[in-house]
């Protein structure tokens, strides 16, 4: 009786021919190592005089980051890490992350990126996703794991008194539809980027992270679907662990408390409730004076390792997005884009430009990681 119910069940169940986003990317797969991050780590280890240290920076060599393509130009690089995942076999994830909003980082300075609205912004920023597009569908056999707009949608849930994000509301949405929209290859698997704990996690924003990502889903069009959220992007929160006094009183003070509280909202609209989390940076928790400092902390630590072992069934697996020894922003307050959270006395300084290599903060982040590197 058993078998049989079983066998109808089986047999009502629909044939999807499009599945985007369908189970977890991670599962069976080889992740990728993203080249260009491989040679940078290389150069730092050969600066690192300490032998004991040089070895242990020379293992971050094997752990996958995500490969930012904050310039429209880097999408061709994006062809060249899936050709070569394509060519090395089996089944390879490669993990990149889509961050050119016109008006980019409209709440703070260090991120701001090449286009504007008020110049045309939308409509590059769709040509970027064509462009992105092409590339994916050139490899079918390589799955794509992609974050999106860091920071984008979250500043709309929670800083539109700030002009700049205000004015770019609209923009952020349609384009963050559009982005959805046109990704919906079977080889695509898309993380909407939730800020971290410390931000949309607080009781009160909760309710309207999960409207605001509910409403751009929606915004792609009746069938478009994502695999769900990434959370805790180049931040430094811990998925699981002791609370971190700068997060008081913050109920859900880690990532993992911050992904519980937001998937039963998620559900409620229908909107797909799972996760990936940064912890390239959470090895060292307890170093901030404010939640809110988000650069180039000191103290901070490599963490977790990326893995799928992640001991929630909402969360697809650890990640590192942001590459470890890039820097967030630099601290010369006469540089265009200079973010005083970069000069605060919780900052590594001097620190170069956003993006850039700060060797002295790879150095510690090696010597602080938690687990240790071995
Ligand atoms: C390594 O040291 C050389 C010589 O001092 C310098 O030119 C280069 O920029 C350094 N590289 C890094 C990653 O620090
Ligand atoms: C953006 O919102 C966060 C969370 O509410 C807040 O801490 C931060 O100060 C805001 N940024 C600006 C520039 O207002
Ligand atoms: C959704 O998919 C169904 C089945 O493939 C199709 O008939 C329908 O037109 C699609 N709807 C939209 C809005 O694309
Ligand atoms: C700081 O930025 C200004 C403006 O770009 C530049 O002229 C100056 O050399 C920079 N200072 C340092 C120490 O890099």
């Amino acid at each position: 009786m058993k078998f049989s119910a079983l066998a109808a069940l089986v047999a009502c169940v629909p044939t999807f021919v499009k599945a985007a986003g369908s189970g977890n990317p991670f599962d069976g797969a080889t992740v990728f190592l993203t080249p260009s991050y491989v040679e940078e780590v290389t150069a730092a280890v050969v600066n690192i005089s300490d032998a004991t240290l040089a070895s242990q920076a020379a293992l971050v060599e094997q752990i996958p980051v995500f490969f930012w393509m904050d310039v429209a130009a880097k999408v061709s690089d994006l062809g060249d890490i899936l050709s070569q995942a394509d060519a090395a076999g089996g089944t390879q994830v490669i993990q990149a992350v889509i961050y050119d909003l016109p008006d980019r980082d409209c709440a703070a300075e260090a991120s701001a990126g090449e286009f504007t609205i008020a110049d045309g912004g939308a409509e590059k920023y769709q040509a970027y996703i064509d462009s992105i597009v092409e590339q994916v569908e050139r490899f079918p056999n390589v799955r794509v794991v992609f974050v999106v707009e860091p920071d984008g949608l979250a500043n709309l849930v929670t800083n539109l008194s700030v002009p700049k994000c205000a004015n770019a509301e609209s923009t952020y949405k349609e384009l963050v539809s559009y982005a959805i929209a046109q990704l919906q290859q079977n080889n695509v698997w898309l993380y909407l980027d939730a800020g971290h704990s410390g931000w949309l996690g607080w009781p009160a924003n909760l309710q309207p992270a999960a409207d605001m990502f509910a409403s751009v889903l929606q915004g792609a069009g009746g069938n478009a679907t994502v695999r769900g959220l990434a959370t805790d992007v180049s931040n430094y929160n811990l998925l699981r662990g002791a609370e971190d006094p700068a997060q008081a009183p913050n109920p859900n003070y880690d990532e993992e408390l911050y992904v519980n509280a937001l998937a039963p909202l998620l559900q409620q609209s229908n909107f797909p409730s799972q996760f990936i989390v940064d912890q390239g940076r959470s090895g060292v928790s307890g170093i901030r004076t404010a939640e809110g400092d988000w650069c180039n902390v000191l103290g901070a630590g490599l963490g977790p390792r990326p893995s799928t072992d992640t001991g929630n069934d909402l969360i697809d697996a650890i990640v590192w997005v942001k590459p470890p020894g890039e820097s967030d922003g630099t601290s010369n307050s006469s540089a265009a884009r200079f973010d005083s959270h970069c000069a605060q006395s919780d900052a590594a300084q001097p620190a170069p430009e956003a993006g850039t290599w700060f060797q002295s903060y790879f150095e510690t982040l090696v010597q602080n990681a938690s687990p240790p590197l071995s």
